[in-house]
Order: structure tokens, then C-alpha cells, then sequence
């Protein structure tokens, strides 16, 4: 690492700038920086390294504008699977290249591309511990040397951008995406609170909406692996309070048992056929174990219409799973199709382009630009057209 840095050295400066330009322009890659101080706070990865971010400097009317999207990659349930994750960018910041995550779609610098982030300081939150970042244990697993410090590595992350400049916010937005998108719903609260009232501070969920509903054995097998992984991180004392007050603390690491209390303006973007959940949360193989499903849960072409059936019963469950993020409140906004897809907000076809999905004429990008600059008072829309599984643009 550091002879690759050295090695760097004898180019003319302005010519290194030059070539950051050339790189960033044509494919949207951000240099990753390392919070080598959060050491010393035990706010760490997996591996215990320091934890990671990118950042693209805003500009022009948006330098007062942030944007701190939290990277996805699921979650780890035991110390084996926590230590696997050690060996991948997904639980150690040695293991992070900047390629591995480009700015685009809800990143990009872009105008066309991104109409209203892309002038705004935009982060990317590496993620590194394999909780949704609601992780906190003092003590270090002896045999592996693993660190479960999730919630530290955001509030370290989070302070380290305050004092960037972030404190100073006129807007800002914390979004994430997958296991990202649901620290957005678990953490919107506290990062709100980092700001004060002047701020404009709103919410973003893609994907995040892991829900709490039947697989085709009937059962609610996920449930156990939510216990699993909030045992293991010490989640519990993360999550909202007054949920984990009424209930056990691994269904409050559901959005739908979350989002009562969460108090800050969210957007939700989600798909009712999202592939993760189809194919980890309906169409399990403990739930499917004839296979019966997997090609199905694979690729919808190779359907029954039994299975279409069934993934339509999954849409409606979803569905109920959602009503409680639109039980009165004006302040919320969603985006909700029947893509078979999973995550739309990082990829640019999905998030803006010319055959990216649109509810009431408008692609994504656009409603929730719309919705956090208050263009329109409520954009609240679920695609009941279209009902069907289907192919959206990848
Ligand atoms: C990011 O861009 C680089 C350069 O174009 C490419 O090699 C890499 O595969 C991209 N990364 C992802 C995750 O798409
Ligand atoms: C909606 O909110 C009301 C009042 O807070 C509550 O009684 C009801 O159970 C909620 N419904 C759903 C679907 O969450
Ligand atoms: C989409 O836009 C691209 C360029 O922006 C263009 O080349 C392409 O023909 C367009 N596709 C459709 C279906 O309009």
C-alpha cells in the first residue's frame, strides 16, 4: 500500500489531478478514505480495521448539500460466517478497492443523470461489519479475533462528515441500499439528531424493506435468522427503544415493526417481487425442499402459473407488510413496483434513464427529488397496474 502511494510521488501534481479527472468522469470511481482514528475508539470492522467511506465533494449550489448512502451485502448470523466476511471487502477496509462501488446512479456527479444529488457531497458508507451497522460488543471473540462494532463505525463515520462540513447542512439525506437500506430505516432517527432543526434531513430506503411474512412452508423462518444475527452483534440496544420495549428485539430489526417510531421524513423504493426476499425469505430451500422453486425464484420466465400464484400471494403479503409505512403519515413517500429485481437506486439505468420504471410518469430519480425538496406534497405510489412479476430494465 504505501510503496504504491510513494511510487505516485514523482508525477507532477497537476497532472495526478488531471488523471483523477479523467478517471472520475468516465467512470464515476472515488478515492476511498480510511478513518485510521476510529481505532482507537474500538469503531471498527469485522477484522478490527479502521472503517472506510467515499467522498465526492459537491459543488456549485449543492456544497451545502450531503448525501451519505450506506453500501449493502447482507448480513453475518455466526462467527464463521462473520469470519468469512473478514477475507472481503464486506468485513474488512483492507480488503476495499475504490472500484468496488462506482458512483452512479443516486451518486453520480451527473446532472442528466441524477438530476437532484449531483451536485451535493455525496458519501459512500462502506460496509464492514455485517450488522446494518446496529452491532456493539466490548468484547473481542477470541479464537478469530472478530469485532462486532457496527453502530460504532456509523456514529465514528457520521462525525468524521459532521466535522467535513456536514454540520453545516442545508439539506441532507442518508439513503443506503439493501442490508444499507435498512440501516437507513434503523438509523434515519439518530442521524437526524445529528442536525440541528434548520436542516432539512430526510430519509431514503432501497430495497430495505426485508419483511416479516410467510415462506411457502407457511412458516416464518427468517425470523430465526434475524435472532441470530441481533444475538450475536449485541443489536439490541441499536434499535428503537420503544420498539424493543413491546417486542422482541430481532422483529424490531423488521422494518415493519420499526417504522412506527421512526420520526424523520422517509422514502421507501421497494419491489414487491424483490429477488433477495423471493429467493431468501419466500422460496427458501428449507421451505422448498423438493426444489420445486428454484429455477422459478431464479428466472420468472420458467414460471408455473402456480408459481406466478404464489409469488402474487408473496405480493400481497408484502404488501400488508407495508400498509403500516402508510398509516398517516403525510411526510413519507414510496416508490413501489413489481420489478423482479433487487436494489434500484446505485444503478443508473433503474434510477434514471430511458427505459427505467415509472409510476405517474416518473422515474425514480425524479420522485424522490420531488418528495425530499417538497415538490410535491405527497409521492406516495405503488404501481397496481402492472401487477405481474416482470423483467424491469437491469
Ligand atoms: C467500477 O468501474 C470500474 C472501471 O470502469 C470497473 O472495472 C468495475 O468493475 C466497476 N465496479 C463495479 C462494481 O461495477
Ligand atoms: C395505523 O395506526 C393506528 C393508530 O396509530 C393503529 O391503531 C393501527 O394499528 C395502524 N395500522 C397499521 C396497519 O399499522
Ligand atoms: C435511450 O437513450 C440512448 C442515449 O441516451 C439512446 O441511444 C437510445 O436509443 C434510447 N433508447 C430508447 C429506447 O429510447
Amino acid at each position: 500500500m504505501m510503496i504504491k502511494g510513494r511510487s505516485n510521488l514523482w508525477l507532477p501534481h497537476t497532472l495526478v489531478c488531471l488523471l483523477i479527472f479523467l478517471k472520475v468522469e468516465s467512470t464515476g470511481e472515488v478515492a476511498i478514505t480510511i478513518i485510521e482514528g476510529a481505532v482507537a475508539k474500538g469503531a471498527v470492522c469485522l477484522d478490527g480495521s479502521p472503517p472506510a467511506y467515499q467522498f465526492d465533494a459537491g459543488f456549485g449550489g449543492g456544497v451545502n448539500n450531503w448525501l451519505v448512502h450506506i453500501q449493502g451485502g447482507g448480513w453475518c448470523n455466526s462467527v464463521n460466517d462473520c469470519h468469512m466476511r473478514t477475507y472481503s471487502q464486506y468485513g474488512s477496509s483492507k480488503k476495499m478497492k475504490s472500484t468496488d462501488y462506482n458512483f452512479t446512479g443516486i451518486l453520480s456527479n451527473k446532472q442528466e443523470l441524477n438530476p437532484s444529488f449531483y451536485n451535493w457531497n455525496r458519501v459512500a458508507v462502506r460496509y464492514c461489519d455485517g450488522s446494518s451497522f446496529t452491532g456493539d460488543i466490548e468484547t473481542i471473540d477470541p479464537g478469530t479475533n472478530l469485532h462486532f462494532r457496527g453502530a460504532r463505525v456509523f456514529n465514528v463515520i457520521i462525525e468524521e462528515l459532521l466535522n467535513k462540513g456536514m454540520k453545516f447542512a442545508s439539506n441532507a439525506l442518508l439513503s443506503g441500499s439493501s442490508a444499507g437500506g435498512l440501516a437507513s430505516i434503523l438509523h434515519c432517527d439518530k442521524f437526524a439528531a445529528f442536525f440541528p432543526s434548520s436542516s432539512r434531513v430526510k430519509c431514503f430506503s432501497d430495497a430495505g424493506y426485508f419483511a416479516h411474512v410467510k415462506d411457502l412452508s407457511g412458516e416464518y423462518k427468517f425470523e430465526g435468522y434475524y435472532d441470530q444475527i441481533v444475538t450475536l452483534h449485541g443489536s439490541s440496544k441499536n434499535l428503537h427503544h420503544e420498539c424493543t420495549s413491546q417486542m422482541k428485539s430481532s422483529l424490531c430489526f423488521y422494518p415493519q415493526f420499526a417504522m412506527p417510531y421512526v420520526q424523520t421524513p422517509i422514502f421507501l423504493l421497494h419491489s414487491t417481487y424483490d429477488t433477495f426476499q423471493v429467493q431468501n425469505i419466500l422460496a427458501t430451500p428449507q421451505a422448498d425442499p423438493s426444489g420445486l422453486f428454484s429455477k422459478c425464484k431464479q428466472d420468472i420466465t420458467t414460471c408455473s402459473t402456480d408459481q406466478i400464484q404464489k409469488l402474487q400471494d408473496f405480493r400481497s403479503e408484502f404488501l400488508d407488510a407495508f400498509l403500516v409505512v402508510q398509516n398517516g403519515s403525510s411526510r413519507r413517500g414510496w416508490f413501489v413496483n413489481n420489478c423482479f429485481t433487487h436494489g434500484q437506486c446505485e444503478y443508473q439505468s433503474k434510477w434514471l434513464g430511458n427505459l427505467s420504471s415509472k409510476l405517474n410518469h416518473k422515474a425514480i430519480a425524479e420522485a424522490v427529488g420531488d418528495w425530499f425538496y417538497d415538490k410535491n406534497p405527497t409521492v406516495q405510489l405503488v404501481d397496481n397496474r402492472n401487477v405481474l412479476p416482470h423483467y424491469c430494465v437491469n
